[in-house]
Formats: C-alpha cells, structure tokens, sequence
C-alpha cells in the first residue's frame, strides 16, 4: 500500500514545472508528493504553494516548500491532492482527513487538479466511504437531522469523545447515504440545507487521476 501510494504522490510531482503555484493537498498519499517536491527544490525547482490544511502548512514547512496565501495570489496552476473514493467519471469523496472545505477552495482556485491514490480508492459508484459534511458547530443537531431526513444514518466526528473540529473550527458529520447514484444532485441537495458548510462531494473538479499501484501507475483523465 505505502509503495502504490508513493508511486502516485511521485508521478504527481513530476508534473510540476518551474515557476508554478501549486495547491498542496492533504493526506498519506500526497505526502509523497510533497516530500518528492521538497528534493527537487533542494536542486534548484522554484515554485509557490498554498497548503489545503494546518497539518500540511507544517509538514511544507519543514520539507522547506515555500508558501504564499491568497491574499498574495488568486489563481493557481496545479492543485495536487488525494481523495477517499473515486469513481469511473472523476468525481470523488474527500474529507475524511477533515480538510474537505480548504481542499475544495484550494481546487477550484487551481487550472488543473490531479488526484493521487493508490487503486483501494477507485470504486463503481461513490458511497462506501460515508460522506464527510463539514457543519456549523451551532445546533448541529439540527442540521444531522435534516441531512437524515433526506436518506442518510451521520455521525459525528469525534477524538477521544471530544467533537472533532475542522481547521475552520466547524464539526463534521460522516454520512452513509448507501450508494450516491447522482452524486452532483446529492451535493446540491445538501447545501440548501442551513447549517452545512460543505460537503465532501467533488465532480466536475478533478481532470486526473495517477493511480499507484505495486509496480507503478496508471492515469485517468488527463
Ligand atoms: C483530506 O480531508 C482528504 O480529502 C484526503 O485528501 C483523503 O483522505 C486522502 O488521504 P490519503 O491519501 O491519506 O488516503
């Protein structure tokens, strides 16, 4: 598994050319990525990146990746991160780091999108991975019932009994919804509801895909 999740984060900084701002996901996978990124600014690479969670803002800066915020910039060329699911079309979960809300901004700043995993990720239809939903922390309750109400079980992330919160302060709720045939009009769906920040539905965001496995990789998209 670490050796296919290295071979995508790899590929992934391979694509990165000199003078770029790249969007830093987060995740085992893209670690790879940033620590291949870290060697080839050692030789010489310049870029610029904007990190989609605290916890890679500190593992940029100790792997010496420089980092800019969008105050600085407003577009990006390449956003590199990883994902939970997968499915044929490149729509995909994400959040179950708990960076979903960052990770979707940072990605639709960016030109291109290139998600790194190994094949576990790659499913028929989105919906084993119970969907993250970030929420205001205020009556919360509330929200997880009307999210109920249109055909989910959600759970609330939590540490040691403690809610989980997100780098925005927010909670987040895991949702089983069983299979997402129409992922688009589930998201949709979902952010009319108050109290939901975002969730952690991705479609029509990503163009690629390198997908690691034991000996190498293999791409969707382009
Ligand atoms: C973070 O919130 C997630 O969207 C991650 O990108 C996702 O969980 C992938 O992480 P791994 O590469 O560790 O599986």
């Amino acid at each position: 598994m670490e050796e296919a999740k290295a071979h995508a984060g790899e590929a992934a900084a391979a694509l990165v050319e000199d003078g770029m701002r790249i969007g830093l996901g987060t995740g085992s996978t893209v670690r790879y990525t940033l620590l291949a990124l870290s060697r080839r600014i050692a030789a010489g690479l310049h870029v610029i990146g904007i990190p989609t969670s605290l916890q890679t803002e500190r593992l940029a800066h100790q792997l010496g990746i420089p980092l800019t915020d969008f105050s600085a910039t407003r577009r990006l060329d390449l956003d590199i991160d990883g994902a939970d699911e997968i499915d044929p079309g490149l729509c995909l979960i994400k959040g179950g780091g708990g960076a979903l809300l960052r990770e979707k901004l940072v990605a639709l700043a960016s030109e291109r999108v290139v998600i790194v995993a190994d094949e576990s990720k790659c499913v028929p239809v989105l919906g084993s991975f119970h969907l993250p939903v970030e929420i205001v922390p205020f009556a919360w309750q509330t929200t997880a019932e009307r999210i109920c109400q249109i055909g989910a079980t959600c759970t609330l992330r939590q540490i040691a009994s403690t809610p989980f919160q997100t780098d925005n302060g927010n909670y987040m709720l895991d949702c089983d919804f069983g299979p997402i045939d129409a992922p688009q009009k589930l998201h949709e769906k979902l952010k009319l509801l108050p109290g939901v920040v975002e969730t952690g539905l991705f479609c029509e965001i990503a163009s690629m895909a390198i997908i690691g496995h034991e000996h190498g990789i293999r791409t969707v998209g382009k």
